[in-house]
């Protein structure tokens, strides 16, 4: 195959075009989010269950049972945890967290463990509670000791710092916390919001759990998508509500998420812009737009309130906190800038209701343009249908298809119409093998982790996407992580358990292409619509030509590049990933698959063999 690249750029690239999708999809928290105590706040939890101590159980012979308590710790937070410690009660009483699946325990790090307690009737108790990370068979690996006593009848908090001695492979660990048996018999104690956290990403506050967010900060994204996908809302009074997600954590209720278990919401509005800052990319963020996944469409008289909702989230991160009360709620919290925003999307996935779409994303637009004219608003519908008033100027397409299918449509955006439209593809990825069985079952062709064959096809799509970059202007994997221990949908960008993080070959050709974008679009020989596609960019700043390749196909290809330009150097990089068709990072094989580079000879005119089932991306210089 030989490709002639033009000399002349044909477009810019644009400055989002490869970012990140976020929701928690067993991905917040017990991922991305730092804390480490599962159910720290019985959030959500009906009193007196057994599934209300989901996370917790007792040590030693004594009784907890969460309860609504008379006088709770907030209105936010109606549950506490009573400990009650029985007659015949000796050495160390209490309770344990075994974590999000696991705790990791790491000599290096120094954790800060807290929680409230009181004594709900006051005594002469007088004593200490241990506070402990331990082994699942009592090995102590860090404890304090907090004197308590009886008369604390209101809510007193405790912080603590843990610094292990040691670091154990196994992440079987618990969080302890215990009072000497003997001498508290007959004494009752209530405790509320625990939390259990290691140093975070860049050291923020009620932060990112590190090495999961250096990964996703080495793929340098230029945006981040939040909060969903499905995890915006599956009822009316389960959605994603911003304000409950903002201000001091006992006043977060949390609420029941999409994806089957109770989001704490301690990584908030705040947190998502914190995490853009942190990480140098922008929010593209959506607001809940009257459709739930239950099938709900509000009637549009019932509209205003929620659309109130959406203006004060806006204000949140953009406002003035002069005059907006969000905004100064914002300034409150630490932040009196506004963050930037170029990007609202109007629901997610709204094709499912597109009737209603017709006046929800009418009265939604009308009244956020009025009040943010600056703002650019993503449409959730198929562009096809219905006909939107005001039209959209932006789209999110999303498709989980085969390695083939993506193969096949590397074209798809080349016929699209050039009439003021934009695009964001917000949300792909091989899902599966198998055609007919798109979202099924593992023996039915469903992957679990992303393998060679699917991401050579994502990046197959990917050629198409820079090139079309003119009308594309943002793209992004989904779902992005997953922890490996219990996970709602597969595959995602990358894995983790609770100490480890997993790339996948799709995060890899991501990465490749995220950090090789160069400035601007090369028109070159197009590609046969079969199993081998590029494209070509050049980084104006470093005249470097970078050319892309996709082989989606079980052969090598033999390629030759003629290059327009006087000055090529004679020695180039390639980069490479390649692997056999189901070669796969897996907890298993951690590194079976990552990219590769070497020096190639490189000119005017140069060859290169492109392996089967590979990215690869070619750097070469002009001087
Ligand atoms: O990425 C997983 C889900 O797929 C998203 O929540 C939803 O938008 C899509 O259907």
């Amino acid at each position: 195959t030989t490709v002639n690249v033009d000399g002349t750029a044909a477009h810019s690239i644009p400055p989002l075009l490869f970012g990140q999708m976020f929701e928690d999809i067993n991905s917040g928290d017990g991922g991305i989010y730092a804390e480490l105590l599962r159910n720290r706040a019985f959030q959500q939890m009906q009193p007196n269950t057994i599934e209300a101590l989901f996370g917790w159980a007792p040590i030693n012979g004594t009784s907890i049972n969460v309860i609504a308590d008379p006088v709770p710790l907030s209105d936010a937070l109606p549950n506490s945890l009573e400990l009650t410690i029985p007659s015949g009660s000796s050495g160390q009483v209490g309770f344990g967290n075994a974590g999000y699946w696991g705790i990791n325990v790491n000599a290096s790090w120094t954790y800060n463990a807290s929680f409230y307690y009181k004594f709900p009737s006051a005594s002469d108790f007088s004593g200490n509670l241990t506070v402990m990370l331990q082994s699942s068979i009592g090995a102590v690996y860090a404890n304090a000791s907090v004197p308590v006593h009886g008369s604390t009848t209101n809510w007193m908090q405790v912080v603590v710092q843990l610094t292990p001695a040691s670091s154990p492979v196994s992440t079987t660990n618990i969080f302890t916390v215990t009072v000497d048996g003997a001498s508290a018999i007959g004494e009752k104690i209530n405790f509320a919001m625990f939390s259990l956290v290691p140093p975070t990403f860049k050291g923020r506050a009620n932060g990112l759990r590190m090495d999961i967010a250096q990964t996703l900060y080495d793929m340098k994204p230029s945006f981040f998508r939040l909060p969903g996908g499905n995890n915006l809302g599956n009822s009316v009074s389960t959605r994603w509500q911003w304000n409950a997600t903002v201000g001091n954590l006992i006043d977060r209720p949390g609420r029941m998420g999409d994806w089957g278990y109770v989001n704490t919401d301690g990584l908030g509005l705040l947190e998502y812009m914190y995490l853009c800052e942190d990480m140098e990319m922008e929010p593209i963020m959506a607001v809940w737009a009257g459709y739930s996944l239950d099938g709900t469409s509000l009637p549009e008289n019932d509209l205003a309130p929620y659309i109130q909702q959406a203006i004060d989230q806006i204000n949140f991160v953009i406002g003035d906190s002069s005059t907006s009360k969000p905004a100064a709620l914002r300034a409150s919290l630490g932040h009196p800038e506004p963050f930037y925003l170029q990007y609202v999307e109007i629901g997610n996935e709204d094709f499912f209701a597109p009737n209603s779409y017709i006046y929800r994303w009418r009265d939604f637009v009308g009244n956020l343009t009025a009040t943010f004219p600056q703002l650019k608003f993503i449409a959730t519908s198929l562009p096809s249908y219905p006909t939107l008033d005001p039209i959209p100027k932006q789209y999110d397409n999303h498709v989980y298809q085969t390695p083939g299918w993506f193969a096949e449509n590397a074209f798809y955006y080349d016929s699209v119409k050039r009439d003021g439209t934009y695009y964001f593809e917000g949300e792909y990825a091989v899902t599966s093998t198998n055609a007919s069985d798109l979202y099924g079952t593992f023996t039915d062709g469903r992957l679990i982790y992303p393998n060679m064959q699917g991401s050579s096809g994502e990046a197959a799509f990917m050629t198409g996407l820079e090139r079309n970059s003119d009308i594309v202007f943002a793209a992004s994997y989904a779902p992005l992580l997953m922890n490996i221990a219990n996970y709602q949908w597969s595959p995602n960008l990358i894995s983790f358990d609770a100490s480890h993080v997993y790339p996948s070959t799709s995060f890899y050709t991501q990465q490749l292409f995220s950090v090789n974008r160069g400035t601007e679009y090369l028109p070159s020989t197009l590609p046969q619509n079969g199993t081998l596609h590029w494209s070509v960019t050049r980084d104006a700043p470093t005249n470097t030509v970078i050319i892309k390749i996709a082989n989606a196909g079980m052969t090598t290809e033999e390629m030759s590049f003629e290059l327009p330009f006087v000055g090529v150097q004679g020695t180039g990089t390639a980069t490479v990933l390649s692997g056999s068709a189901t070669a796969s990072n897996s907890p298993e094989t951690p590194n079976a698959v990552t990219p590769v580079t070497s020096q190639i000879k490189t000119g005017e005119s140069f060859s290169y063999t492109a392996p089967a089932y590979s990215v690869s991306v070619l750097r070469v210089e002009v001087k």
